[in-house]
């Protein structure tokens, strides 16, 4: 299959910026106040790129299955040593399935990139045992000047209250939305929500 490498410009730089591993680790942070993870924990990165977030996880789980469609973002993730098992599984989540069933899915700015949703938060919930959790960190609404280029960005971010209904709607419990972050560019600052819910 010929399909375009919407982030092959970016792989290799990606981690050279200081403020996206500041971000990545914030939210861990916060996904990890906010639920209990131990060493027989097995999560999806959904959307896990170069590994920033599942890395920034590693030491509290035991396993992390990180789904991306960018070959050269997962190229990086595949360098790393890390202290959890990781399986890297390549592919368009949009489009095909993976019949796993996961303690939690975690997920940092990739939603934006997901044209439809509600699809999405329903598969996530599919791919989850009966008391798995979702956490997912994205852009809260913005006017468009967040990405400078593109990589396939499908929302200018989520108004949080419309977001936390989505999700809700799909049948999760125990929906908690707030702004754990803030990324700064030099024109604005942008806000980062997580949200964490369960099954
Ligand atoms: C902005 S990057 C975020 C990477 C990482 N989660 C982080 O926070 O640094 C978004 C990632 O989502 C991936 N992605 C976008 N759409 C996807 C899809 N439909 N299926 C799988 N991965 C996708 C991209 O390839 C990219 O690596």
């Amino acid at each position: 299959m010929n399909r375009e490498d919407k982030f092959a410009h970016k792989a290799k730089e990606y981690e050279a910026l200081q403020r996206r591993l500041d971000t990545a680790k914030t939210i861990a942070s916060k996904v990890k106040e906010n639920i209990n993870l131990t060493k027989e924990t097995h999560i999806i990165d959904f959307g896990s790129g170069t590994g920033l977030l599942l890395e920034a996880l590693s030491n509290d789980i035991g396993k992390v299955t990180a789904i991306d469609i960018s070959p050269s973002m997962t190229e990086i993730l595949r360098e790393k040593e890390l202290p959890c098992e990781v399986d890297i599984k390549e592919l368009d989540l949009t489009k095909q399935d993976l019949d796993i069933q996961v303690d939690g899915i975690v997920t940092s700015m990739t939603m934006h990139h997901i044209k439809d949703i509600e699809a999405m938060i329903k598969k996530f919930r599919k791919m989850l045992k009966s008391d798995g959790f979702i956490a997912i960190a994205d852009l809260e609404s913005e006017d468009g000047t967040f990405h400078s280029e593109d990589t396939g960005v499908e929302h200018f971010g989520f108004d949080k209250d419309e977001f936390k209904k989505i999700v809700e709607n799909c049948g999760f419990k125990n929906c908690k939305i707030e702004t754990v972050t803030k990324i700064s560019k030099p024109h604005k600052e942008f806000n980062i929500f997580l949200l964490t819910a369960t099954k």
